[in-house]
C-alpha cells in the first residue's frame, strides 16, 4: 500500500472521512499529536489499528468527537465534573475518562467500563471529525514504544506502506498528548498530565485533583508500556540551580566513552554548553514541550546517540514534560 500526505482541501479532507466510512485507518492531525483513526463502530478497522502500530491489546483508544453533543451518545451519564471540563476545556487538549455506553464496542476501551472522549481544537481536525460523521477512535499515530508524532513526516517515518492517507496539519501546537482526567466519580482523577495543568483542572472542577497511583492499578494502562523512546539513549537531568554543569560533566563523560551526545536546553541555558551539541528548545516551557517530540526524533535523524534533556519545574506544563521524558529515558536520571 502507498501511503499519501494529503493537503487539507475539503476534497481531500472528503477523501479522508470516505476513508474512514469504507473501513480504513487514516492518520490526521490534532492540537497535541497526529492521531491514528477509524471509525469507533467498526471492531475490524479498530483491530486493524492496534496491528498496524503494534499496540498491545489491553490499551484503550480515545474517542475523538466535533462536538459536546455526541459525547452524549457515547457515556452513560455526562457528570457534573465533566459538565464543568468540557464548559472550561473543550475544545481543546482534554480527554475526560467517563462510564461508556453500550453502543462503545469493547475492543475501542480494551474491555474497561469506562471510555475517553476528546474534542480537538485543531481546524483540520475539526473538519475531518464533521465529515466523518462517526466518533474516530484513534491512539496517538507512532508505531508503538516510539516519541508521538507531531507532523505528517513523522507519521510517515512510523506508518509508511500500513495505511492509505496522512492529513496534514502542519506542527501539532501542543506537540504533547492530552491531559487524561477520570471524571466517572464524585473526586476527579489526573490519569495523565497534558497541555492542560493539574492546577487549571482544579480550579476548573473547583475542588483537589487526585493524582491516580501509577503501578498499582493499571488506571490509564498506556501509562505501564515503554514510551517515547528515540533510538538515541535518553538521558534526563533533574531541575536545580547547578544542572547545566551536571549536564555539562555527563556529556563530557559520554564523549569520553567514543559516544555522540546532544542536549537539549532552553534558549537561555545554550550558551553555557560552548561548542557542545545543543538543540535549542525555546524561550520557554510551553516552546519545550511543543519541540520535545520533534527534537527526539531530530536526534535520531542526526545520527546523535545520546540525548541529554535539561530538567524543567514541575508546574504548569512542566509536569507534563517531566512525564515523557522520565518515560523515554527508561528512568536514566543525572
Ligand atoms: O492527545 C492525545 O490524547 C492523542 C491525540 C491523538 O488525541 N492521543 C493519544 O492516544 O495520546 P494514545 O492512545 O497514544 O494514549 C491514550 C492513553 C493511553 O495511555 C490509554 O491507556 C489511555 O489513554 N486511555 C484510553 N482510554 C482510557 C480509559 N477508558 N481509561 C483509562 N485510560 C484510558
Ligand atoms: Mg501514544
Amino acid at each position: 500500500m502507498k501511503t499519501v500526505i494529503l493537503k487539507p482541501s475539503d476534497e481531500n479532507i472528503a477523501l479522508c472521512a470516505e476513508a474512514i466510512n469504507g473501513g480504513k485507518t487514516v492518520a490526521f492531525p490534532t492540537e497535541t499529536v497526529y492521531g491514528l483513526g477509524a471509525s469507533a463502530y467498526d471492531t475490524k478497522a479498530i483491530s486493524e489499528i492496534f496491528r498496524v502500530k503494534g499496540r498491545p491489546n489491553d490499551n484503550p483508544l480515545i474517542v475523538h468527537v466535533a462536538s459536546a453533543d455526541a459525547i452524549n451518545g457515547l457515556v452513560r451519564e455526562v457528570t457534573p465534573l465533566a459538565e464543568k471540563l468540557i464548559a472550561r476545556f473543550m475544545p481543546g487538549p482534554v480527554t475526560l475518562v467517563l462510564k461508556k455506553s453500550k453502543s462503545v464496542p469493547d475492543q475501542v476501551t480494551a474491555g474497561l467500563d469506562t471510555v475517553g472522549v476528546r474534542m480537538p481544537s485543531h481546524p483540520v481536525c475539526v473538519k475531518f471529525l464533521r465529515a466523518c460523521n462517526v466518533p474516530v477512535a484513534a491512539p496517538s499515530a507512532n508505531t508503538s514504544t516510539r516519541p508521538s508524532p507531531t507532523c505528517a513526516k513523522h507519521v510517515l517515518g512510523d506508518l509508511a506502506g500500513r495505511i492509505p492517507y496522512i492529513l496534514n496539519g502542519g506542527h501539532c501546537e501542543v506537540g504533547l498528548e492530552s491531559t487524561i482526567v477520570d471524571v466517572s466519580g464524585a473526586v476527579p482523577k489526573l490519569l495523565r498530565a497534558g497541555g492542560i495543568s493539574r492546577d487549571e483542572i482544579a480550579e476548573a472542577c473547583g475542588c483537589e485533583v487526585e493524582i491516580a497511583a501509577s503501578g498499582k492499578v493499571a488506571l490509564c494502562p498506556g501509562m505501564k508500556y515503554k514510551h517515547y523512546s528515540p533510538k538515541a539513549e535518553v538521558y534526563f537531568s533533574a531541575y536545580y540551580s547547578g544542572m547545566a554543569a551536571g549536564i555539562a560533566m555527563q556529556y563530557d563523560a559520554l564523549t569520553s566513552a567514543g559516544k555522540n551526545p546532544v542536549i537539549l536546553c532552553t534558549e537561555k541555558n545554550a550558551g553555557y554548553y560552548g561548542t557542545r551539541n545543543v538543540y535549542d528548545m525555546g524561550a520557554d516551557y510551553r516552546d519545550y514541550a511543543h519541540n520535545l517530540f520533534y527534537m527526539l526524533r531530530k536526534a535520531d535523524a542526526d545520527n546523535f546517540d545520546s540525548v541529554i534533556a535539561e530538567g524543567v519545574p514541575s508546574d504548569g506544563i512542566g509536569a507534563a514534560i517531566i512525564n515523557r521524558l522520565v518515560k523515554s529515558s527508561g528512568g536514566k536520571i543525572i
